[in-house]
């Protein structure tokens, strides 16, 4: 019987993270160059209670029943039965294969959520809608970042670039230019929901200057949304920077980010920040597409463990 596989991307935030846990917008894009695939197969002649899961990346292979009630792989495949009203899932192997690190700003807990929800829904027979596959992927967020805004599990979902404010209709953005970014990883494994909690502590403490904070940091999400779909690459990239600017000042960076992110203006980048929770994990370099591997290469020599370099196409 042939394996039933779907896959999801990666993603970066391009401006907002933090903010847009408090309403402010932020933009986010989908990265194809690392993704997630998640791999079905049926086990008709096995045992009814050895449906198994294999997830190298994470070190998992064991028994479905052998994970904790609340794991999130658990939790996802009971929420996909409990959609299509179905009490068990016929014995079968989940295999989860991903090019994501984890811990990282790159989506890797959405990128597996929304692999696994499409390919399971898909297994069963009713291959969930896109809004479902990301209304199952934002419970199982939950369970991963406390109190997400939401933006991770929707751009993976859709695989388009997003300007998303939380609790509102979200827009699909394409660019006047084609964009081209670097991603450059410290190594340094960094928790989204630790951060985000610091954040949130901060600000019950210093209200006045978060709000100031996120303002800003919404502010230059407007400006970026404009030059994004104008194709002013230069003031993006000025943008860009001054947002890790307020990130610096929120306390999400660290000292080997901002190295990164000064390596990368130094070597002629149009703007560079830290993305997603921080304190670790990935920046992004907006550079020209002719400049990206020279600049890469100054980034893995300033210590980034690994580089990616994507590319955005312009509208039309
Ligand atoms: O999952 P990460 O590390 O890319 O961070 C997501 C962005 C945050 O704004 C920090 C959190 C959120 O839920 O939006």
């Amino acid at each position: 019987m042939p394996a039933i596989s779907c896959s999801a991307p990666g993603k970066v935030i391009l401006c907002g993270e933090h903010a847009v846990v408090y309403q402010k917008p932020a933009i986010a894009i989908p990265v194809f160059e690392c993704s997630t695939k998640c791999s079905i197969i049926a086990k008709p002649t096995a045992p009814h209670d050895e449906t198994i899961i294999i997830a190298p990346n994470i070190a998992l292979k064991c028994h479905l029943g052998c994970l904790i009630e609340k794991h999130p792989i658990r939790v996802a495949i009971n929420l996909v039965l409990e959609k299509l009203a179905l009490d068990h899932l016929p014995v079968c192997e989940i295999r989860i294969e991903s090019t994501l690190p984890t811990a990282a700003g790159l989506g890797s807990s959405a990128s597996t959520s929304v692999a696994l929800i499409r390919s399971l829904s898909t297994f069963l027979g009713h291959p969930f809608a896109d809004e479902e596959v990301n209304q199952v992927a934002y419970e199982i967020e939950k369970i991963h970042h406390g109190t997400p805004s939401g933006i991770d599990n929707t751009v993976v979902t859709f695989a388009k670039t997003l300007y998303f404010i939380k609790g509102q209709p979200y827009e699909f953005l394409m660019p006047g230019k084609p964009i081209t970014l670097i991603i450059a990883d410290t190594g340094i494994k960094s928790s989204t929901s630790k951060v985000v909690l610091e954040v949130k502590q901060n600000y019950l403490e210093y209200p006045t200057k978060f709000e100031r904070l996120f303002n800003q940091v919404g502010d230059i999400s407007v400006s970026v949304k404009k030059a994004f779909l104008t194709g002013d690459l230069q003031l993006i990239g000025k943008l860009l920077t001054e947002n890790h600017l307020l990130l610096q000042e929120m306390g999400v960076s660290c000292d080997k980010l901002n190295e990164l992110v000064d390596c990368a203006l130094l070597n002629g980048a149009l703007g560079a920040k830290l993305c997603g929770g921080g304190q670790g994990g990935n920046m992004i370099a907006l550079v020209n597409a002719d400049q990206a591997e020279s600049i890469a290469a100054a980034l893995k020599t300033k210590g980034a463990v690994n580089t990616i370099i994507t590319h955005l196409p312009a509208k039309g």
